[in-house]
């Protein structure tokens, strides 16, 4: 239990050993994030994941008598923030469960349970005696049920996965934690979770923006608080949903027997040496795929190479080119590369792969038989001046 303001208190739990979060690493763990205000109506912003429910239960008891709460809101079904309600509703019986309309369709589907619910829509609001909250529906960021709530009079976004970042740490403010890493994992937070709504996440910004907020308070991770790192977040939010990307590359690439890694060396040589352009690499076999579409989303250059086994792409990077697809990427140019012994055809399936993910082929791939001679690697020059010409 930490307190964050006058009568608001954060009742999470710490999830420290998480590693991963359906699919995405999280090398540092992550929090599953409830607030409880204690006004003269009290009200719990969400839960935790089902086996945080001690924690969350002793948390509020720290506070007040978990049976005083009139109001539990589910502002996302998902059951990392769901998942305590049904035994927390043991303690508290006549608590009302405030969400969406798709949220009470969704928490019946999940947990086959009649609770009392108050559904909410756009600009309604809740009176809690000195605080009135207001919901803000943002479908589709990242499920349809998704909504914010906002309490003007402490004024605190409660925005739930938005602005989330998977970070355990028993600091709860952003600038506490350490603000770069917090920046960073809320960057790979975007890509692995939000990146596919960007259209929606505008939207929700639009509407946020009429709003006087001192506070962030998402459902993972660390709080946003002073005004330049809630701009930041913002604006970073905003830059992101456009699909705007800095002035760099990325090279993703396995290998089997070294030859796609030396094609991989000497582009990076060629963009980073010769052309000065801000290049990071990722082996696939010693980097999870959810850092790499990270970097996918903050470059504008994406080369993606493969060898070819069994007359396909290498399993590695078709699993990262489908995890890729679904995040649905925008405003990429790239170019394919990779290495062959009987069948450079397989090459067109990593062509299809990179247009469906989004990602403009710029010229021919360059794709080697076998070990790639000093020949082949210099004819690399030209693609790259291309690539680097089109920055
Ligand atoms: Fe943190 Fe979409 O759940």
């Amino acid at each position: 239990m930490s307190r964050i303001k006058e009568d608001v208190y954060w009742v999470g739990y710490l999830d420290w050993g998480l590693r991963n979060f359906h699919g995405y690493s999280t090398p540092h763990g992550s929090t599953y994030n409830a607030y409880l205000i204690d006004d003269e109506l009290p009200v719990l912003v969400d839960t935790v994941k089902y086996y945080g429910f001690q924690d969350l239960l002793e948390g509020i008891r720290r506070i007040t008598d978990p049976s005083r709460i009139k109001y539990i809101i589910s502002n996302h079904t998902e059951m990392d923030h769901s998942g305590s309600i049904e035994r927390l509703l043991q303690f508290c019986p006549e608590a009302e469960i405030v969400c969406s309309s798709k949220g009470k369709e969704g928490l019946l589907k999940h947990f086959k349970k009649n609770w009392k619910f108050k559904v909410v829509g756009a600009g309604d609001s809740l009176n809690l005696g000195k605080r009135k909250l207001t919901f803000l529906p943002v479908p589709m960021v990242h499920w349809p049920d998704s909504m914010l709530t906002y309490s003007s009079y402490d004024k605190i976004l409660f925005s739930n996965d938005a602005f989330g970042q998977h970070y355990a740490c028993s600091r709860r403010f952003a600038k506490e934690a350490g603000i770069d890493i917090i920046f960073r994992e809320a960057a790979k937070y975007y890509a692995n979770i939000v990146m596919p709504y960007g259209s929606q996440v505008e939207k929700a910004l639009d509407s946020l923006s009429s709003l006087d907020v001192d506070m962030i308070c998402p459902s993972h991770g660390l709080i946003w608080k002073e005004k330049q790192n809630i701009n930041k977040i913002i604006n970073l939010y905003r830059k992101w949903a456009g699909h705007s990307a800095d002035k760099k590359a990325v090279i993703i690439y396995d290998t089997m027997w070294n030859s796609t890694k030396k094609i991989s060396d000497k582009l990076f040589r060629l963009l980073h040496n010769d052309h000065g352009i801000d290049t990071a690499v990722i082996d696939l076999s010693t980097t999870h795929i959810s850092e790499a579409v990270t970097a996918v989303m903050e470059s504008r250059i994406v080369l993606i190479g493969s060898p070819v086994l069994n007359n396909g792409v290498f399993p590695s990077v078709g699993k990262f080119l489908i995890y890729l697809k679904g995040l649905k990427p925008k405003n990429k140019l790239g170019m394919a590369f990779g290495s062959y012994g009987w069948n450079i055809f397989a090459f067109k399936e990593l062509e299809n792969f990179m247009k469906d993910c989004g990602i403009e082929i710029l010229g021919e791939g360059k794709y080697f038989n076998y070990i790639p001679s000093d020949e082949d690697l210099s004819s690399l020059a030209h693609p790259v001046r291309d690539l680097a010409e089109s920055l």
